[in-house]
C-alpha cells in the first residue's frame, strides 16, 4: 500500500481522545469516579429531552428533517432571532467547519489565541489554511494583538467569549472598539458555548451586532446544547450571523447534519426553563463554593464565567492529575495548555465538589505541593 495524504493532513496532531470511563476505572482499579473534565452538565439532560427522545425511537427508520425545521423555529423564539439568522450544526464544532470551508482557502489566514478551544486550527490546518496564533495576555485574549496581526490574507478571527480554559471574558466596550478596527471583509467568529453561565449584564449583544450597518465587519456567534443544556452526547449546536452568511452555510452544509433525536430532545430542552435555570443557579453556587474551599487548602482559585476554572495546584499540574485520577476523581492537567501548574476543573453537584476537595486537600499533603 502506498498512501499519499496531503502535507497539510499528515501534520495535524489528532484531537486527544478520553478513553472511556469504564476503561480509565479498569486501568486505575478504581470505581464510582467522577469526570469533572469535558465542562459537561452534571445535572443531566432535561427530563422533558429523555421523555420526548423516548418517544421518538420508534421513528428511527426515518431520515430527519433536513431543515429541523422545528428546532430552528424554537431557538429563534428562545433568542429572538430569525430562522434565517441561524444555522444548525453536529455540536458548535461543525457550525467552526463550515465557517472554515466557506471562508478559507488554501494559504488564508484566520487569526486564534492560546491557548483557547483547539478545534478551531484543526480545521483551518485540514483546509491548507494558515493558522496566526496570539497568546493570551493576563488570561485574557489579546484584542490589540489580534488587530495588529490581520493582514490581507485574514479571513476569519475565533475568540471563545468566555475563553476556554480561562473563563474569562471580553467586555461589552472592548469589544466595539475592537470592532470599528476590523476590515469589513474579516469574519469575527466569538464563540459563546459558556454565554449561558455569563450574567445576561455583561453579555455581548450579538444580535444587534449581526443586525449592524454595512460598514463593519460581520459577527458570527456560536453557541450549543452540549453545555448549559446537558446535551453533549447528542451533538447540536448552532451559529446566529447575517442570513447571507447562513446561505453561504447551507451550500457546505450536509442534508441531515442534525440528527433526528438531537432535533427532538434539543427543541424539547428549550421548553424547560426551570432545568435550564437551575443549572445556571447551581453552577454558579457550586463555582463559588469550591473556589472558597479550594483557596483554603492553598491553592489560587480564578474568578470565570463558566462552569469551569482555573486552580493553581502550586506544584507540577500532570503529576496532580494522576494522584487525583487514582483518587477517581478526573480533571484536565494545563500543562499541554503552557500552564504547568494549573488544573482546570469542572463544576460538579455538589457531592462531587465534596468529594474533589477531599481528594484535593489528600493529593496535595502527599505530593507536598501546599
Ligand atoms: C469554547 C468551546 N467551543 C466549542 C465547544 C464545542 O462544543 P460542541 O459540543 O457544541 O461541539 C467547546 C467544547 O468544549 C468549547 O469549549
Amino acid at each position: 500500500m502506498k498512501l499519499r495524504p496531503a502535507s497539510n493532513i499528515s501534520s495535524i496532531i489528532p484531537y486527544p481522545p478520553g478513553k472511556p470511563l469504564e476503561e480509565l476505572e479498569r486501568e486505575y482499579g478504581i470505581t464510582g469516579s467522577i469526570k469533572l473534565a469535558s465542562n459537561e452538565n452534571p445535572w443531566g439532560p432535561s427530563p422533558r429531552a429523555v421523555e420526548a427522545i423516548g418517544k421518538a425511537l420508534p421513528s428511527l427508520h426515518r431520515y430527519p428533517d433536513g431543515s429541523s425545521y422545528y428546532l430552528t423555529e424554537a431557538l429563534a423564539r428562545w433568542i429572538g432571532a430569525t430562522p434565517a439568522e441561524i444555522i444548525l450544526g453536529n455540536g458548535s464544532n461543525e457550525v467552526i467547519e463550515f465557517l472554515v470551508k466557506v471562508f478559507v482557502q488554501p494559504g488564508d489566514e484566520v487569526i486564534t489565541s492560546h491557548p483557547s478551544f483547539l478545534m478551531y486550527q484543526k480545521f483551518v490546518q485540514v483546509r491548507g489554511g494558515v493558522n496566526a496564533v496570539i497568546p493570551l495576555r493576563d488570561m485574557r485574549h489579546d484584542l490589540a494583538a489580534i488587530l495588529a496581526a490581520i493582514t490581507g490574507r485574514t479571513r476569519l478571527i475565533f475568540m471563545d467569549n468566555p475563553n476556554n480554559p480561562c473563563g474569562t471574558l471580553i467586555s461589552r466596550e472592548e469589544f466595539a472598539q475592537f470592532l470599528e478596527r476590523v476590515p469589513e471583509e474579516v469574519v469575527v467568529v466569538l464563540d459563546e458555548a459558556y454565554v449561558d453561565f455569563v450574567d445576561p449584564e455583561l453579555r455581548i449583544d450579538v444580535l444587534s451586532c449581526i443586525r449592524k450597518p454595512e460598514a463593519l465587519a460581520p459577527v458570527v456567534a456560536l453557541r450549543t446544547f452540549s453545555k448549559a443544556f446537558g446535551l453533549a452526547g447528542l451533538r447540536v449546536g448552532f451559529g446566529l450571523m447575517h442570513p447571507e452568511i447562513t446561505s453561504l452555510m447551507h451550500r457546505v452544509r450536509q442534508p441531515f447534519n442534525i440528527n433526528l433525536l438531537g432535533q427532538i430532545g434539543a427543541t424539547a430542552a428549550l421548553g424547560d426553563r426551570s432545568h435550564y435555570e437551575m443549572t445556571i443557579r447551581e453552577t454558579t453556587r457550586g463555582r463559588e463554593w469550591l473556589s472558597a474551599e479550594v483557596e483554603k487548602l492553598g491553592c489560587r482559585a480564578y474568578p470565570s464565567h463558566t462552569n469551569f476554572f482555573l486552580i493553581d495546584v502550586r506544584g507540577d499540574a500532570t503529576r496532580l492529575y494522576e494522584a487525583l485520577l487514582h483518587q477517581g476523581v478526573i480533571v484536565r492537567s494545563m500543562k499541554p495548555y503552557g500552564y504547568p501548574d494549573f488544573i482546570r476543573i469542572t463544576v460538579g453537584i455538589s457531592a462531587e465538589n465534596q468529594r474533589f476537595v477531599l481528594s484535593l486537600d489528600r493529593c496535595l499533603r502527599e505530593l507536598n505541593y501546599v
